[in-house]
């Protein structure tokens, strides 16, 4: 049957606002409600001992993946090697016999991607693969199949895959912690619970589409925007960035909040708004400091936070964003719902093809 817009108006948007839907059906998939434990699919590789994972992907999935990589590394203390697919297998990477590589992707078709885990295949790597057509050359080469459930994407700016990526990369990190002893019953069985909320969390986070639809017009006018993130919400500062000159042509750039003042800071004015990810927690106060570095030279702040840090640090703001008050492992689904809806809006003020935009494909068949 054909994919209907329904009532939306682009099927970017449409597609935004069926994530709390679809990552529920993924996550569903990999995590038993009954018991409040993680489930994978049997699989034949013994994540206790592994040594360290291989990540590869391109665009949007790469973000995923550098999420992934903070999880990993902070939960199950697994050493990530990561890279975007194009320029993986030029730095001829090392590969030790039988280790781990997992390859990120919404089709399943991406040249450089596909290629990438071919040369792993070939180099005595066990290949996983988190992807979102299940008939997919990817999916029908991997080893360990980590399907997302987010149905059919038609929007070539990719939304709801993401967020389903890093439901199956989030319920993966914690079931390798587990496997590797770091977790323990009543652990998994709290994270499980956390990651359970994230489709209400999701729906919270919607729920300010239109005051993101008005703050559009602040931002359609800039010509540089910048976005700044520190831990896992760096990876979600350069998704914001890469969704917003893919649709509306406003060149971005998402930064580590720290690096800010080794670079972008010689950007900043008043006609740059800068857009923080700043959930609230032990990192807040350092991305503050950084936050008040582009104050004083007149930069315009959008801040992404929660109550709590908002109450902190919102004041002087040219505009804030309420996020619900969450685990950091889900603030990157959550977060995500903001940019993507920002980006969105602003592509819509410019009038732009938000669903076709110019010189972009949604799926990438060349090298
Ligand atoms: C294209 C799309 C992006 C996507 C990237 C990777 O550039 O426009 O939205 O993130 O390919 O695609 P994949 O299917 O491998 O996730």
């Amino acid at each position: 049957a054909a994919i209907e817009k329904g009532n939306y108006r682009h099927f970017m948007q449409k597609e935004i606002f069926e994530q709390p839907t679809v990552v529920a059906q993924t996550l569903g998939s990999y995590l038993r409600q009954a018991d409040n434990s993680v489930a994978l699919p049997q699989f034949d590789f013994d994540l206790s001992s592994i040594k360290r994972v291989t990540i590869v992907a391109c665009g949007t999935s790469y973000y995923a993946a550098m999420v992934a990589k903070y999880w990993f590394e902070q939960f199950a203390r697994v050493p990530v090697d990561l890279d975007v697919a194009s320029e993986f297998r030029y730095r001829e990477p090392v590969l030790e016999e039988g280790g781990l590589a997992l390859f990120i992707s919404q089709s399943g078709e991406t040249a450089d991607t596909l290629a990438a885990l071919r040369h792993c295949k070939a180099n005595g790597q066990t290949i996983g693969v988190v992807v979102n057509v299940p008939t997919s050359s990817m999916a029908r080469e991997a080893d360990l199949l980590l399907p997302t459930h987010a149905g059919p994407e038609i929007g070539v700016a990719s939304t709801k895959a993401f967020t389903c990526q890093l439901a199956v990369l989030a319920a993966l990190a914690a079931h390798m912690a587990v496997k590797r002893g770091l977790m323990s019953r009543k652990e998994e069985q709290e994270v499980v619970r956390h990651l359970l909320e994230a489709p209400a969390c999701l729906n919270a986070a919607l729920d300010h589409d239109e005051d993101i639809a008005a703050m559009a017009h602040l931002i359609a006018p800039a010509r540089d925007v910048l976005y700044l993130g520190r831990g896992p919400d760096y990876p979600l500062a350069m998704e914001g960035a890469l969704k917003l000159k893919e649709i509306s042509y406003i060149h971005a750039e998402g930064y580590a909040s720290g690096e800010m003042k080794h670079g972008p800071i010689a950007l900043i004015d008043e006609h740059v708004p800068v857009i923080v990810l700043a959930p609230s927690g032990p990192l807040f106060e350092k991305t503050v400091s950084n936050m008040e570095e582009v104050r004083a030279r007149g930069g315009q702040i959008v801040l992404i936070s929660d109550a709590k840090g908002l109450e902190a640090a919102g004041e002087g703001c040219m505009a804030t964003i309420e996020m619900p008050q969450v685990h950091p492992l889900i603030a990157p689904l959550v977060y995500a719902i903001p940019v993507q809806l920002l980006a969105y809006h602003t592509a819509c003020v410019k009038g732009t093809d938000v669903d076709q935009p110019r010189n972009l494909a949604k799926s990438v068949t060349v090298e």
